[in-house]
């Protein structure tokens, strides 16, 4: 039988992890799990309790009412993709408007926050054969996965597809809030002090900004064709 491993892909926002991961895990037959979307529905929790708005964040409201609330996936037998549940209501469409984007960076700052999520999300990973994207899997969840991929693209392209997103989606947004969300997002992702991005050392670089979808999935196949064989 074919080995299973685990793949982590690591990244900036918008820079297409999500779409490779859920390809790869496709083609693989693997899980995916899109980290992301757990800290943007503790964010939502947040925002349904009145705990953070652009203005003020009660961080110790949210510490103490974390034990409240439960994340699960469940697929959608229409698309067959996972969608996020939060205290048993799918929420998935509401995790992903600008409005979520702009308060999550604060959210997963938090260091309780991500202890609960990563042991959640280690547990997802220990029987292998799993895709799962995110800020810190090859440097926090799984640092000894067996392929760490690390996603770039300009911030002027990743706002782009952004947009894009968030316009086909019905969203009525600028290109200048957008961006002005993906470089204050890096910012504080790659700051904080409890698991910042970065690329882990044996992570290997992928920068998409000249690459089709097609171009970068198969690139990605390759390599993690390789990995498995080996
Ligand atoms: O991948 P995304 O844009 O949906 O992620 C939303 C936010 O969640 C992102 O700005 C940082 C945070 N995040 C994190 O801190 N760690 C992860 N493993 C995944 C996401």
């Amino acid at each position: 039988m074919e080995k299973k491993v685990i793949i982590a892909i690591d990244g900036y926002s918008s820079t297409g992890k999500s779409t490779v991961a859920r390809q790869l895990a496709k083609k693989l037959g693997y899980i995916y799990v899109d980290t992301g979307a757990m800290y943007r529905a503790v964010t939502l929790y947040a925002m349904q309790h009145n705990f953070i708005d652009q203005s003020h964040f009660d961080k110790e409201a949210l510490e103490q009412s974390l034990s409240l609330i439960n994340i699960r996936f469940e697929v959608n037998s229409d698309t067959g993709l996972a969608e996020v549940v939060l205290n048993n209501k799918n929420v998935e469409k509401e995790i992903r408007t600008l409005e979520v984007s702009k308060l999550v960076s604060p959210v997963a700052a938090i260091s309780m926050v991500r202890k609960k999520l990563v042991e959640q999300q280690q547990l997802m990973g220990k029987d292998s054969g799993i895709v799962m994207d995110g800020r810190d899997i090859g440097t926090v969840v799984f640092p000894d996965a067996e392929l760490k991929l690390f996603m770039t693209a300009t911030a002027k392209d990743r706002a782009e597809r952004r947009y894009k997103e968030l316009l086909e989606r019905g969203e009525d947004v600028t290109y200048e809030d957008v961006l002005k969300n993906v470089v204050n997002r890096d910012h504080i992702d790659s700051t904080r002090k409890d698991s910042p991005l970065r690329k882990a050392e044996d992570a290997i670089e992928i920068d998409n900004s000249n690459l089709t979808l097609v171009e970068q999935f198969e690139q990605i196949l390759a390599i993690a064709k390789k990995v498995i064989a080996k």
